[in-house]
């Protein structure tokens, strides 16, 4: 049996070292190496709770190691039973007084930041960034306020300014969680609104989750937040504001792609300008990172998806074998052809699933 087990833990071990270390080689990713003002808050509060975990646990180990090896019964020495006292005043007010002090040290900062990261102050203020973020299963609407910009899936800021997030959903709860620049919101279906903001520091592509089970295809609701210079993020606007959906593709398969396009796809989606409704803008779809938010960008894996989305994304809303194999080809043609803005393309892209 102990061999049995022994085996299983190491196997155990072995796994959970192994999703480590597999994590280890991922940046942009991890809350424990923030880049971004939220994630850095919050890290810091992590490094306060664990100096206070630590404290507490070295002085209790060493009382603890300190009555073990001065009180033991010695070789050779009569087996007695230590003077029963009961009741210290003293001591019942030090240990009292000090897990109050631990808990104000934890708390103060804590409050303190909950406060900030709920602050509004600067929302309407001149220039500043508005998104309305939208959770659907399994994908994410991101409209940018006052711009007739509607994109999914990925989500543009310039670094080093606050861009305030207007959070809802369409359907169920979702969480919307960028571990390295800030922490989760919950979007919710219905009236109740959350708002959030992020900040990030640095330029590059940061990796985002649905944090809150939302049905079978829950843990493929990626996004990616892309963090551009101010300058670049300016010439994505421009960009993506001068997408003009009837425009003609180059090649003969993805002109007859958009036909079939127009008349197969468009009640649910849109090609730049506002938001499509139901499914997603695919308005600058060639230059996306992921298809679907999981699949590398090709051709093929395009297909597949178009064809067969329920076996990508188990439970989404698009309609499987809407068209054959040969017309998904050529609405690829024409959708991989869609590459209004190069801003943000030469970041290095990290994916989990790699
Ligand atoms: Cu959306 Cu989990």
């Amino acid at each position: 049996m102990r061999g049995w087990m022994g085996k299983f833990r190491s196997l155990f071990l072995f796994g959970a070292l192994t999703m480590l270390l597999t994590g280890c080689g991922i940046e942009n990713i991890s809350a424990l190496k923030p880049k971004g003002y939220g994630s850095e808050l919050l890290f810091d509060l992590m490094l306060i709770s664990i100096a206070i975990m630590i404290f507490v646990f070295v002085i209790v180990m060493a009382i603890y190691a300190f009555v073990l090896f001065r009180y033991r019964e010695k070789k050779g020495q009569e087996h007695i039973v230590p003077k029963q006292t009961e009741g210290n005043k003293a001591l019942e007010v030090i240990w009292t007084v000090i897990p109050i002090i631990l808990l104000l040290v934890l708390a103060i900062p804590t409050v303190q930041a909950t406060f900030d990261l709920a602050d509004q102050s600067t929302q309407e203020d001149e220039g500043v960034i508005t998104v309305d973020v939208t959770g659907n299963q399994y994908w994410w609407q991101f409209d940018y306020s006052g711009e007739e910009i509607s994109t999914s899936q990925e989500l543009y800021i310039p670094t080093n300014e606050r861009v305030y997030l207007n959070m809802k959903s369409s359907d169920v709860i979702h969480s919307f969680w960028v571990p390295a620049i800030a922490g989760k919101m919950d979007t919710n279906p219905g009236e109740n609104m959350n708002t959030m903001y992020l900040e990030a520091y640095e330029e590059g592509v940061y990796e985002g989750f649905c944090a809150e089970l939302c049905g079978p295809s829950h843990s493929l609701m990626y996004f990616k937040v892309v963090a551009v210079s101010p300058d670049e993020y300016e010439q994505w606007v421009e960009d993506m504001k001068n997408i003009d959906p009837e425009a003609t593709p180059e090649t003969a398969s993805a002109q007859e792609g958009q036909e079939l396009f127009n008349n197969n796809c468009m009640s649910c989606h849109a090609i730049g300008g506002a938001s499509a409704g139901v499914g997603p803008n695919l308005g600058n779809f060639g230059n996306r990172e992921k298809i679907a938010g999981i699949l590398e960008p090709s051709k093929e894996n395009l297909v597949e998806w178009i064809v067969h989305p329920d076996e990508v994304k188990p439970g989404n809303q698009m309609p499987s074998e809407l068209v054959t194999e040969e017309e998904a080809g050529k609405i690829a043609d024409y959708l991989l052809e869609l590459q209004h803005s190069d801003v943000g393309q030469d970041l290095p892209v990290q994916s989990v699933e790699e």
